[in-house]
């Protein structure tokens, strides 16, 4: 191959199929966990995620080594990257807690079996309906993040007569070279100033009810280095500190939220990890190093909570999808003159199905995975089925270009890697096209449905006509 953009996708490819944990190839299949994923696309139809409880483990592992040099680590899993219950369950078993972000998050989590004291309750707005249930259900941590909310859990706490254990969110103002939507301990719309800590503080500690428990941050989602989390670390330690000496209070822990990242693409010697956050440009491990070594300047003796999503659930799924349509079409400049030809291929899920949290600027490893052995070598560009001249897909390897082998046919199961993070919670029934079921291949390498796709029964019932 000629073409350096294809020789490297195709490097990758066979390195993923010889390497990766996760995939091998069988009779020009690629199999998942030992599962053939051609084969599971026409048994429960596609579209439809697969996620692997033994890549959700694995990462909790990765975690959890990470912070062994600190006994006193207790990790919450963000909810919100993915909360089907079977997954929920998943990482139930794997034995750690739960962040959750509205009153329903939290109710899933009871649900599927945390106990209040294993989770924590995030979010800029938090109504009293959703206080009164997280005070009610005695949960570890709701991390307060305005001076409002804060009134409200005093009133209501007193009313029920219930300890609420609480943390103060702040900013610790470090911004962080990932999307400028993920970034959150800057110029953002969550936590409350550093110098409004004292005073909510003082607060706090009149309310008979309440409890402090410590200060609570998050930088940001997919953080490519591990600089801004020892930056905001040391922010919280010393406000912490200070806080502790001027109010002489002892704080039981310190949250420093979620934000390890997850590799969307794996050639970092081809890239720049540091500025292209679509590579893992740190590891849990150096996320830990960095939150711990802080943390340990100030006192070894403070459990520390985090809060990671992205991180145990991105690389546990695949999304499915099938080639459902193609044609050749000439791109013509304005007066009519041939510019190029594309080869428009059509699977049938688009960015009602498939965008991380709305953003369209997102890389996703494509391959057919009915062919995986095949040289992918031919440009295409690739697009979903709804009624909208934004869906297709945008990040390419060559601009908006994906390859795939020639022989590519309708029918062949395409197959997008990493898809397992805030994609399955962020679809929506656009052009009244269902959300998808999601398919678990459990431990024991047996797949079972864990959520069904919506039926034109789901989606018409919530009308009233
Ligand atoms: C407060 C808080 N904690 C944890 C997370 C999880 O972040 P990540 O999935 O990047 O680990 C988020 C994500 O937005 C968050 O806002």
């Amino acid at each position: 191959m000629t073409d350096p953009i294809l020789s490297n996708y195709n490097a990758i490819r066979r390195a993923t199929l010889e390497h990766d944990r996760r995939f091998t190839l069988r009779d020009g299949h690629l199999l998942f966990e030992g599962v053939d994923l051609h084969r599971l696309a026409k048994q429960y139809g596609t579209p439809f995620y697969v996620f692997s409880e033994a890549e959700i483990r694995r990462n909790i592992d990765e975690i959890r080594t990470a912070f062994a040099r600190h006994p006193a680590t207790k990790v919450f899993y963000a909810s919100k990257s993915c909360s089907v219950m079977g997954v929920l369950e998943a990482v139930k078993n794997a034995g750690i807690c739960a962040e959750a972000n509205s009153r329903y998050e939290v109710r899933k989590c009871l649900e599927i079996g945390f106990t209040g004291d294993q989770i924590v309750f995030n979010g800029v707005v938090k109504k009293p309906e959703d206080l009164e249930f997280a005070i009610a259900n005695e949960l570890y941590l709701i991390n307060v993040d305005s001076l409002y909310e804060l009134d409200l859990i005093d009133s209501i706490s007193r009313r029920l007569q219930k300890t609420a254990n609480v943390c103060v969110r702040v900013e610790p103002n470090v911004p962080s070279a990932t999307h400028a939507q993920l970034v959150t301990a800057y110029h953002a719309k969550s936590g409350l100033d550093l110098e409004q800590a004292e005073e909510t503080c003082r607060r706090i500690l009149a309310m008979p009810y309440v409890r402090l428990r410590g200060l609570h941050m998050h930088v940001g989602d997919q953080v490519p280095e591990a600089e801004p989390f020892a930056k905001a670390t040391r922010v919280l330690v010393d406000e912490s500190r200070r806080l502790e000496e001027t109010l002489g209070i002892r704080f039981d822990l310190i949250n420093v939220g979620g934000g390890i990242p997850t590799p969307y693409k794996y050639d970092e010697q081809n890239g720049d990890p540091l500025k292209d956050n679509m590579y893992a440009g740190i590891t849990a491990r150096d996320f830990a190093d960095a939150v711990i070594d802080e943390v340990h300047k100030w006192r070894t003796d403070i459990e520390i909570c985090i809060e990671p999503g992205r991180k145990v659930t991105g690389s546990a799924a695949v999304l499915l999808t099938e080639l459902s349509c193609q044609k050749q079409k000439t791109n013509y400049d304005p007066d009519g003159n041939v510019q190029c030809h594309v080869d428009w291929k059509f699977v049938d899920a688009g960015y009602s199905i498939l965008s991380d949290s709305q953003h369209f600027d997102w890389f996703f490893y494509v391959y057919n995975a009915s062919r995986v052995g095949e040289a992918h070598d031919h440009y295409i560009k690739l697009a979903g089925p709804l009624c909208d001249g934004g869906d297709y897909f945008h990040m390419g390897i060559k601009d908006e270009y994906f390859a795939l082998p020639a022989s590519s046919a309708v029918g062949d199961i395409v197959v997008f890697l990493d898809a397992g993070a805030y994609t399955i919670e962020s679809q929506t029934v656009y052009n009244n096209r269902p959300r998808t079921a999601v398919v678990l291949i459990d431990r024991e390498g047996r797949d079972r449905l864990i959520r069904r796709e919506d039926t034109y029964e789901d989606m018409v019932g919530y009308d009233l006509y």
